[in-house]
């Protein structure tokens, strides 16, 4: 794809600028950047409750929790983004700081240094029990939720990107450690983290 060639916003334009980027400035997000950003992720677009990224069956075995560090507007904590509404709710769970490093499986420093850190939660009991008629063994149900996750963070992505915001994603962590730090029941896993701000330039 040709870089520097394209309208700022348009589609083209935001997957040539679209990178991971890993060191962040202290300066907080805007609330409503953070808010356009996981409408992007998991926002309604329909009356009947279709969201923006896809979701086999509609059955939507994601939600996306945040962890909200320097947000404009927003007290720091762990908030649940609820996608009829478009706002963020107290998410009942202090994150300590240090906790998402630990549960890593590698230094990831961006995911105590970004502003905000969103979690992309799967439900995999749900999606497995679902498409238990599919594949008895569980294995398409939970293939579908990471799936539905990549769509999900690809957006998410884009909408940081088209913010002037820089962002990347993690997956590698500890699965349990992580759900430990998160304070995660057995309703959901993080699928994957997607750490958020504003870029060192
Ligand atoms: C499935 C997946 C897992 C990833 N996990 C991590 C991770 O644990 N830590 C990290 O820093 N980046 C992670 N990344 C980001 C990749 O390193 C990054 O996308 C890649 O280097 C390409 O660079 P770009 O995103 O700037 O195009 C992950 C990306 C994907 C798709």
């Amino acid at each position: 794809m040709r870089n520097g060639c394209f309208k700022r916003h348009t589609l083209q334009h935001l997957l040539a600028r679209r990178r991971s980027v890993r060191s962040y400035a202290d300066e907080p997000v805007p609330l409503s950047a953070l808010l356009n950003i996981l409408s992007a992720g998991q926002g309604r677009t329909s009356t009947e409750g279709k969201r923006a990224a896809p979701s086999a069956h509609a059955l939507y075995p994601l939600t996306l929790g945040v962890v909200v560090r320097r947000v404009d507007g927003l007290a720091p904590g762990f908030y649940r983004f609820e996608p009829e509404s478009a706002q963020l709710k107290p998410g009942g769970h202090c994150v300590q700081t240090g906790a998402l490093n630990a549960a890593a499986l590698g230094d990831e420093t961006w995911l105590e240094d970004a502003a905000v850190v969103v979690v992309i939660i799967g439900n995999r009991g749900l999606a497995i029990q679902h498409f238990a008629e599919q594949q008895a063994d569980g294995l398409r149900g939970a293939r579908y939720v990471d799936f539905e996750a990549g769509a999900v963070a690809q957006s998410m992505y884009l909408a940081v990107t088209a913010e002037g915001l820089g962002s990347v994603v993690v997956m590698g962590f500890d699965d349990a450690a992580m759900t430990s730090a998160l304070g995660l029941d057995e309703s959901g896993q993080p699928v994957a983290l997607f750490c958020v701000g504003r870029p060192v330039v």
